[in-house]
């Protein structure tokens, strides 16, 4: 790897250090060094969070909430802290608030599902932003089909802003659930989340908050923002696969019939009637992803020992580093400007198609991200067919950029 700059030296993360943490950034790809940039895909994972699964496989693997015997406790009880874990990190009031599901689509199915077979008729509303991923759009549209609701979109700007006015006046009493992007994936975007919220309960709406590339960047506090839901992947956040959060406010949760029906989310079961488990548990039908829930609690302890505010501020250099070089590129033009960003940055060149780009970056070493990123209706939006993706995170370098610029005037010249 190259070695750091001077700008480096100078922040308050021991980056060094920290790379040192990620076995896998250290290899070569095609024969160069990996520049990871496709962390908005999934982020890279610390030897904290492969120890702990290795940990768990090879000395307490077993089920939970069932064994009386020791290493069931022991994994039911790994388990359970790593809940507590997450509670505290996104300061939910209590730890049954904190579902684990096998990611953020599986979140936003689940409240999709369960708030409409009380919530939602012929009539209603539903309102989300033109700049949704895909998981935050078509659960909604699956559900709109069924009830007879509307799905009403508020429209972003060519910064990729949401118009908050706009966003105002689509919310009315007709308006049952708002889901709205922390942080948008093709644009990077922060959504004004807290106004959004405490507008729509304004109006009696609920709020579900897609955090998928949020939790990762910045501090969230789910009481503070006062949302009904929130959810996120555990893989973004330096977790493993297969394991997300969802966060409801225990009033709402309890509100939501069951998910899916299994073992765990019972309390009694006859043939004529069944009775539900209390939280968590009535949204955890079946043995659970028990070892990745135990990986993201590792990760969200290892952001915990180097500070989300740190990172925040470490990345926000990284983005406005990397955008003030590549804006000094000719024929490059980037795809969401907001004055409000997380550590994304989408662009197309004039001419060229960025799966192209994509491609010659990677002979290169470099990774990035090609294509619509599962959100078409902001590239129709722009009129185009995708864009590439460069996305952060706080193991990057100052020097990456400069390789990845450097890698990107090259692809340039030979795509010209
Ligand atoms: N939603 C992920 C992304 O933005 C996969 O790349």
């Amino acid at each position: 790897m190259q070695a750091l700059s001077s700008t480096e030296k100078n922040i308050e993360l021991n980056i060094e250090s920290i790379r040192n943490e990620f076995p896998i950034l250290t290899q070569k790809v095609n024969g160069k060094s990996l520049v990871y940039l496709d962390n908005g895909a999934t982020s890279q994972k610390p030897k904290q969070v492969i120890e702990s699964l290795v940990n768990y496989y090879s000395t307490y693997n077993s089920n939970i909430h069932r064994g009386v015997h020791s290493l069931s406790q022991k994994a039911t009880d790994a388990y359970e802290q790593a809940r507590n874990t997450i509670q505290k990190y996104i300061n939910a009031n209590n730890s049954c608030e904190v579902i684990f599901t096998k990611g953020a689509t599986e979140g936003i199915n689940l409240v999709a599902q369960s708030f409409t077979q009380h919530n939602l008729k012929i009539g209603d509303e539903v309102l989300i932003t033109a700049m949704e991923h895909h998981a935050n759009i078509v659960p909604w549209q699956m559900v709109c089909e069924k009830t007879g609701a509307k799905l009403v979109v508020a429209p972003i700007n060519k910064n990729g802003e949401l118009i908050f006015d706009e966003l105002k006046k689509l919310l009315n009493k007709n308006t049952k659930i708002v889901s709205v992007a922390h942080v948008s994936n093709a644009l990077g975007t922060i959504n004004p989340i807290k106004e959004i919220i405490t507008l729509a309960h304004q109006c009696g709406a609920k709020v579900l908050v897609d955090g998928c590339q949020a939790v990762q960047h910045m501090a969230v506090d789910v009481q503070d923002l006062n949302c009904d839901f929130y959810c996120f992947s555990g893989h973004k956040i330096f977790g493993p696969t297969g394991i997300g959060v969802l966060y409801g406010k225990e009033v709402e949760l309890n509100n939501l019939p069951p998910y899916q029906g299994g073992g765990d989310m019972i309390k009694t079961v006859t043939f004529e009637k069944t009775t539900y488990n209390e939280l968590p548990f009535k949204f955890e039908a079946g043995t659970p992803p028990i070892a990745e829930a135990i990986g993201l609690g590792a990760a969200i302890n290892y952001i915990n020992e180097i500070g989300i505010n740190a990172i925040e501020k470490y990345e926000h250099q990284l983005l406005n580093y990397a955008t003030k070089k590549i804006s000094e590129i000719e024929n490059v033009k980037i795809i969401g400007e907001a004055k409000n960003k997380a550590a994304v940055l989408s662009f197309v060149v004039k001419g060229i198609h960025p799966y192209d780009i994509g491609m010659i970056l990677d002979k290169q070493g470099v990774a990035v991200r090609t294509g619509h990123h599962c959100a078409q209706p902001v590239m129709d939006f722009y009129e185009i067919p995708g864009t590439v993706r460069a996305s952060f995170a706080f193991y990057n370098t100052f020097a990456e950029i400069d390789f990845f610029i450097e890698a990107l005037k090259k692809a340039i010249k030979m795509l010209s």
